[in-house]
């Protein structure tokens, strides 16, 4: 008897938890050779005929934006799932200052995560990738973000756990990038390797570079480069298969060790088309550099400091 009401709990529990997943079948026609193509472009983003010339790392899109149970990619539970995303644009962000589309929005990836280049907004390819992301929203209501550019389900776990991350690790001392150092060693080296560089074709890497002097994988003008912003993901996302499991003072520590680590300096016009090939650029903002000391200075950290302890 107790078996069975706890079963029944759980099944009860199960409906309340609606899990994010990809509609059941494919648009017909060309409309669902776009969607096919664009989910074939985000799992296969730096090797893809049509976007490896705009990638300029190891990554796909799907090392960030996580395969759920249904096996698509962006459909995970955790911090940037895709499943809504469409519903919100256009939306507005303050980085780029302007009202963005999701066509610029993955765009802003590729520049960043990717540190790669815009595609073309008429591509082929961004508006594959773009159809695929809607029709992972179909069925959610249109609510346009006038507060930044995430969907509903990002907008409840990102934003608070960004400022949650940003007070934790400003306290930040030597003390916590040698603990940091401890929990990478025991909970990401066996999949992304002790020096970041994580395992070809099965686990991305997460800084460094290859033995041809070739940057391995987000620049430091991505979100991920951000030790608030990646706390946020990599609490929810981290390690593989078990989100939710490092506490805030191990999960921002961890990423305090990654993201003092080498990784591609950004410099936006780097990252920029030719005018005459790329069309105007939808921002306000046309001069934006960082590097990994400047990304600790953002949190009135030394980088130095923190990595030597003196
Ligand atoms: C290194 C990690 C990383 C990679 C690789 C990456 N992204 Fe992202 N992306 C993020 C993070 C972090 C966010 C912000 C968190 C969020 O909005 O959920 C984000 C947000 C987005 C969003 C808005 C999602 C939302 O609802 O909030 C879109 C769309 C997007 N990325 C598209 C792409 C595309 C397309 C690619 C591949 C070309 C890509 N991303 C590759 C990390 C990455
Ligand atoms: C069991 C293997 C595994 C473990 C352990 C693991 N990861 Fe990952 N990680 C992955 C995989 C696989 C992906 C990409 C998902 C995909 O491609 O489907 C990923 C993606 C990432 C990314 C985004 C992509 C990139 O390469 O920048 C970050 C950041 C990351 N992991 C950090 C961590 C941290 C920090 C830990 C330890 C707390 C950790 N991971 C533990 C397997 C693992």
């Amino acid at each position: 008897m107790k078996a069975l009401i706890s079963m029944l709990i759980l099944a009860s529990f199960a409906c309340m938890l609606q899990a994010n997943q990809a509609p059941k079948e494919y648009p017909t026609g060309e409309v669902g050779r776009l969607v096919k193509l664009g989910e074939d472009i985000v799992a296969n983003t730096d090797t893809h005929p049509l976007t490896k010339d705009f990638v300029g790392n190891k990554l796909q899109c799907k090392s960030c934006h996580l395969k759920g149970a249904d096996g698509k990619v962006g459909t995970g539970e955790g911090v940037s799932s895709w499943v809504g995303t469409a519903a919100t644009f256009p939306a507005w962000s303050k980085r780029e200052k302007t009202v963005q589309t999701l066509q610029d929005r993955s765009n802003n990836c590729f520049m960043r995560s990717m540190n790669g280049k815009r595609l073309i907004i008429d591509s082929e390819a961004s508006i594959a990738i773009a159809a695929y992301i809607t029709w992972l929203s179909e069925g959610t209501t249109i609510k346009m973000n006038e507060k930044g550019p995430w969907s509903e389900h990002n907008t409840k776990l990102y934003p608070k756990n960004v400022k949650k991350f940003n007070a934790i690790q400003k306290k930040a001392t030597h003390q916590n990038y040698l603990a940091g150092q401890e929990i990478y060693a025991q909970k990401c080296a066996t999949c992304h390797g002790t020096t970041g560089a994580g395992i070809p074709g099965a686990f991305p890497p997460l800084w460094g570079k290859d033995a041809n002097g070739k940057w391995l994988s987000y620049n430091t003008g991505a979100g991920m480069s951000k030790l608030d912003k990646a706390a946020a993901w990599v609490q929810s996302n981290m390690p593989l298969g078990q989100g939710n499991s490092l506490t805030d003072q191990e999960t921002a520590d961890v990423v305090l060790y990654m993201n003092a680590q080498e990784r591609a300096p950004f410099d936006l016009k780097e990252h920029l088309l030719p005018k005459e090939e790329a069309g105007v650029y939808n921002s306000k903002v046309f001069e934006e550099k960082h590097t990994v000391e400047s990304n600790f200075k953002i949190l009135g950290l030394d980088l130095k400091q923190i990595k030597n302890g003196k």
